[in-house]
């Protein structure tokens, strides 16, 4: 059965930096017959958590908006790619808000014990894109770590990060020959359901 991949665009600006990158990994992943499906946050309404920790109870979230949807879509699907432009050198408020709602899987898995009904046994794996405009040695030293605890709340293996610096300007990106073909690359290869998972993630940084 072919897997379904989503991509969830975090940046603010349509046709972003981040946006034009997640969109080459999708046709990466499009090139190996997967089915894609392409979320931008902006066209949903995400509340942040107001930690009432609630879903210490039942494992679900009380506050209802569109953050059901997108879990839901992110539970069923076989692979996800995150695009996020880096603001004060982390991922951006959209993403962050999808992130901290998230804290309901945290509680089902680790307070209440239970595991993920979707994902139980599952080969499930993520890749992180994420660009920023200076160059920092620690730039995605934040990002990282957030992935590392994000793909594990949601039961996913985190198989790939695709950073860039130095991109500033609107669509600067593709002037990057490099950064849009690796994008393509780190895409198509986590649509291939014939390798196994990685043990640690592929990390790749480009100037
Ligand atoms: C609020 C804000 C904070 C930012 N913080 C950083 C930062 O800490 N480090 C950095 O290198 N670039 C920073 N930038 C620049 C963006 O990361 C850069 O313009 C990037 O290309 C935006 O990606 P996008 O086009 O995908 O939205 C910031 C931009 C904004 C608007």
């Amino acid at each position: 059965m072919a897997l379904k991949v989503i991509g969830i665009s975090a940046s603010p600006r349509l046709n972003g930096n981040s946006d034009l990158l997640l969109r080459q990994a999708l046709a990466g992943a499009e090139s190996v017959g997967t089915q894609t499906e392409y979320i931008r946050l902006a066209d949903f309404k995400i509340a942040p958590c107001i930690e009432c920790n609630s879903c210490y109870k039942t494992g679900s979230c009380i506050v209802e908006d569109d953050y059901h949807l997108l879990s839901a879509k992110m539970l069923d699907a076989d692979r996800l790619i995150f695009a996020t432009p880096i603001f004060f050198m982390t991922v951006c408020a959209q993403a962050k808000i999808l992130i901290d709602r998230c804290q309901c899987l945290w509680a089902h898995r680790y307070v209440l014990r239970k595991p993920l009904i979707d994902t139980a046994g599952r080969d499930r794996r993520a890749m992180v894109i994420a660009i920023g405009g200076s160059k920092s040695k620690k730039m995605f030293d934040s990002i990282r770590l957030t992935m590392k605890y994000f793909f594990d709340v949601l039961d996913m293996n985190y198989a790939a990060s695709l950073f860039v610096n130095k991109v500033e300007d609107p669509g600067q990106i593709k002037k990057h020959p490099f950064a849009m073909k690796e994008a393509f690359r780190l895409g198509r290869q986590l649509a291939a359901a014939d390798t196994p998972p990685p043990k640690k993630p592929a990390d790749i940084e480009l100037t």
